[in-house]
């Protein structure tokens, strides 16, 4: 009874939800969701992400996106554009994508995805590209539900 409560709370809440740009003061709230989710609280990160206390020219910034619901943010994305790097022309990737556990498979993700893929296609970008581990079995269902699938390029990586 208790979860079906909770659970009509949650649809309810998804109905009002909001993607928005992140203001400085949600810095707090981003840091918490992404330790809750990753277990490592990475502030410096997220400050440079955010465009806090750095000095990042308006164009290398990268594309923030928040899920909002009754003024808690549940889901944050982070989309870069990357030029001539591996000899790829201007290219769209999805650097972070995480949604709150007690939110997820609501279509939050979905939208957050939507944004990045609009704003890339808006800027000219013809793909977008991101990385997954072969073990994050939920991230490479939902990237293949939306359309993603194995690239041309292999990641090398050597131990030091
Ligand atoms: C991947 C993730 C962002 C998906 O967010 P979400 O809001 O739950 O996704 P959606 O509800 O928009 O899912 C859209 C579709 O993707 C697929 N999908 C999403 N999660 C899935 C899962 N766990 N298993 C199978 N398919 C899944 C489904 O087809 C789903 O549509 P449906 O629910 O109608 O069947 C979320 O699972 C997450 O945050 N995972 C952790 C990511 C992480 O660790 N990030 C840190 C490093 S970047």
């Amino acid at each position: 009874m208790v979860e079906r409560t909770s659970a009509r709370k949650r649809a309810r809440a998804i109905m009002s939800m909001l993607i928005r740009a992140p203001r400085a003061e949600d810095l707090e709230a981003i840091i918490a969701l992404d330790t809750h989710i990753t277990g490592e609280a990475k502030p410096e990160f997220w400050r440079h992400k955010l465009g806090l206390g750095g000095a990042l020219p308006t164009g290398s910034r990268p594309l923030v996106r928040v899920a909002e619901v009754s003024g808690r943010i549940i889901g944050v994305l982070v989309g870069e554009v990357r030029s001539w790097e591996f000899h790829l022309p201007p290219t769209g990737w999805i650097t972070v994508l995480m949604v709150d556990p007690a939110y997820r498979r609501q279509g939050i993700g979905r939208r957050l995805l939507a944004e990045a893929l609009e704003y890339f296609r808006e800027h000219g970008l013809r793909s977008v590209r991101t990385m997954v581990g072969w073990s994050d079995g939920d991230v490479l269902s939902f990237f293949t539900a939306m359309g993603f699938d194995r690239g041309p390029f292999i990641e090398l990586e050597k131990s030091l």
